[in-house]
């Protein structure tokens, strides 16, 4: 819990309380006690539920718990830096790989987590033991900070994974040599309370993109092994021909996956064109949900906060049933009142 202060965004590995007052639920359930409240006052309204009516302020003692809780928040400092405080020279390169293999994409600023964002992601390590969330599937893993990975062996939420190597190993698609692994181990285990923010690529390396991976199914349902995978914007509008060599002209589904990345800092917001069914996840949250038979229409996003040359992951997911089929995907920038096509150079496949 050191430096963890209760914060960073929800909290468990299921990323399913926004305050350390639901652990009263637990207390309740899991370890069986009666709990702080009284259970006029833990029934009264949604309150039962984690992310139901606010359960501070009702019961001082349970306060008092998450007031100590959130007193915690200063990161112990790594001892494994090199004597002058640094990095070592493993360190230095394992930081140079971290950014090169883009970590900070979900343990990225301040914090070395995403968490805040509400973003549980599903790296490759979830198990039938890894439970449920809030009664319904698990999706995801809450991304953990990594200032204090140099102190919590074993890693992973079911703590299968008994050194830092193995924890990067452990998510899905990551390769590297075994020189770029034990430095950026190095890298990792040096972070502590010293490095001062999670290191990206500059924003000479911006602007370089070339498209999201693009993966066809010849079913409505995102089913089996894809029938055509490119790399592409997403924009396109037709009227019933296939939209690539073997894909179906009707009955398809496609899953557009990678990272966007911000022209500028500030609220973007985004907006699917579609026919037939459409949704769009940003930074794994979803921000467009219209997985429905429909004639063309535009679905607009919230407004999201991004930062200038960051990338953030994104899916956009798309099926044709008959007919038509329309998939486009826009952004509205900062200070702009229309929305235009997202270009290829600020996208990317992975
Ligand atoms: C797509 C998001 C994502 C990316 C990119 C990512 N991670 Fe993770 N990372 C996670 C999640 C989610 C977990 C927790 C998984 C679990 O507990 O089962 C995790 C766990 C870890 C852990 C274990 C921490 C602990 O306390 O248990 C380490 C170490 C780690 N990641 C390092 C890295 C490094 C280094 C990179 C870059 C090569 C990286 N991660 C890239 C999402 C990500």
């Amino acid at each position: 819990m050191r430096g963890r202060a209760g914060a960073q965004g929800f909290l468990h590995w299921s990323n399913n309380f926004d305050e350390v007052q639901d652990f009263e639920g637990q207390i309740r359930s899991l370890a069986g006690g009666a709990g702080l409240m009284t259970n006029a006052q833990f029934s009264q309204g949604t309150r039962s539920q984690p992310l139901g009516d606010k359960k501070a302020g009702v019961n001082s003692d349970l306060d008092a718990l998450a007031a100590y809780v959130a007193s915690l928040n200063t990161f112990p400092s790594s001892p494994l830096r090199a004597s002058g405080g640094g990095l070592t020279t493993a360190g230095s390169a394992g930081r140079t790989v971290f950014i090169s293999k883009n970590c900070a994409s979900c343990h990225g600023g301040t914090a070395f987590t995403n968490s805040a964002s509400n973003n549980p992601q599903n790296i490759g390590t979830l198990t039938p033991e890894s439970g449920n969330r809030l009664g319904s599937q698990l999706t995801g893993i809450d991304i953990p900070t990594l200032r204090d990975v140099w102190a919590t062996a074993p890693y992973l939420h079911n703590g299968s994974a008994a050194t830092i190597e193995n924890a990067i190993q452990a998510h899905a698609g990551f390769t590297a040599t075994g020189t770029e692994l034990s430095d950026l181990a190095a890298y990792v285990a040096q972070i502590g309370n010293q490095e001062t923010t999670a290191p990206t690529a500059t924003a000479s390396a911006a602007n370089t993109g070339t498209g999201l991976t693009g993966q066809y199914f010849n079913n409505t349902t995102l089913s089996g092994t894809p029938v055509l995978q490119r790399t592409e914007a997403v924009n396109f509008g037709r009227t019933t021909n296939s939209p690539g060599p073997g894909v179906n002209a009707d009955q398809f589904s496609v899953r557009w996956s990678g990272k966007v990345e911000p022209t500028a800092t500030g609220k973007f917001q985004f907006q699917t064109v579609s026919d037939n069914g459409v949704r769009l996840w940003i930074n794994g949250v979803l921000v467009i949900d219209n997985w429905t038979s429909h004639a063309t229409i535009n679905n607009s996003s919230g407004t999201i906060t991004l930062t200038k040359d960051q990338r953030y992951l994104i899916t956009m997911e798309h099926y044709d049933d008959t007919g038509t089929a329309v998939a486009r995907l826009r952004w509205k920038k900062p200070g702009q009142t229309t929305y235009a096509a997202i270009p290829a150079t600020r996208l990317y496949s992975n």
